[in-house]
């Protein structure tokens, strides 16, 4: 495989002596970047160093899922909560949005990444909403790992938003109400042809999901580490999918 995401210290696969076992490495991770603010506050830093440091492991973390093959990272970038934030914090977030897709589009597009959007795009503003149509537009015939970026993204409105679509479309006849099934449902959310992911990671200490992929997390593994996300390194993504490689998936069933 084409990469050019090496650098110095490039350990190959193998990571802290973890050794990955490269036929099962998951199809899908999601991560909730979660703990920015936590890790400014205990170097005494605005919370807007926090989710600059947070830019830093984005960097890792891409490069890291492209080079172990993993075919879609699904980022929680910022939430429909996450508005309730001071206006100051919510501006500077966007604006960092802004400058990673500009700054980073072009190594990321020369490495095959493709650039995709899960969220309601309408209410970013709108340097986020181009940056982000143009990086999505300008990648989408690339073919190594799908960056999907969830962006006012929240379970709940991605469930709403289906249930009106759906609606709208059995009343134009171009669906039946018998055509209802689960894979109707998951054709109408944000992540429509998206795997579910096979793991979430949530560093920072926080157990919850706080309204990430309610739908599509079924049988996702879960697994948290109390490490605030810019200090999260490769080794801990290592971590988190030897520990996934290690668990007995059942679906429901036995074996
Ligand atoms: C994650 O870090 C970034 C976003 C939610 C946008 P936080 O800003 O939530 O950091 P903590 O949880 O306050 O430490
Ligand atoms: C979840 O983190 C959202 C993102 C990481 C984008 P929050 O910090 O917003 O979650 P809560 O408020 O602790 O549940
Ligand atoms: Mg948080």
């Amino acid at each position: 495989m084409m990469f050019k995401f090496l650098d110095k210290q490039d350990e190959g696969f193998k990571v802290d002596n973890i050794k990955l076992d490269m036929n099962n490495i998951p199809k899908h991770i999601a991560i909730i970047m979660d703990g920015n603010g936590r890790w400014a506050k205990k170097r005494k830093l605005p919370r807007a160093m926090g989710h600059k440091a947070g830019v830093e492991a984005v960097r890792e973390i891409v490069k890291e899922c492209s080079k172990l093959n993993v075919e879609y990272l699904t980022l929680y970038v910022f939430s429909t909560e996450n508005w309730k934030r001071p206006q100051e914090e919510v501006t500077t977030l966007m604006n960092i949005l802004a400058k990673y897709l500009k700054s980073e589009f072009k190594e990321l597009d020369s490495n095959n990444v493709k650039i995709n959007h899960i969220g309601d795009m309408s209410k970013l503003p709108d340097i986020c909403q181009t940056e982000l149509t143009d990086a999505c537009e300008k990648t989408k015939t690339n073919t190594g790992l799908t960056l999907n970026l969830a962006i006012n993204y929240g379970g709940r409105n991605e469930i709403v938003h289906a249930f009106k679509n759906i609606v709208s479309d059995i009343k134009d006849g171009i669906i039946n109400e018998s055509d209802i099934d689960e894979k109707l449902i998951s054709n109408y959310l944000y992540t429509k042809n998206i795997p579910d992911p096979d793991i979430i990671i949530r560093p920072s200490g926080e157990q919850r999901l706080s309204n990430f992929l309610l739908w599509q997390c079924a049988y996702s593994e879960f697994w948290y580490s109390n490490i605030n996300w810019p200090d999260f390194k490769k080794v801990d993504l290592h971590r988190a999918i030897y520990d996934y490689q290690n668990r007995d998936r059942r679906f429901g069933g036995i074996k």
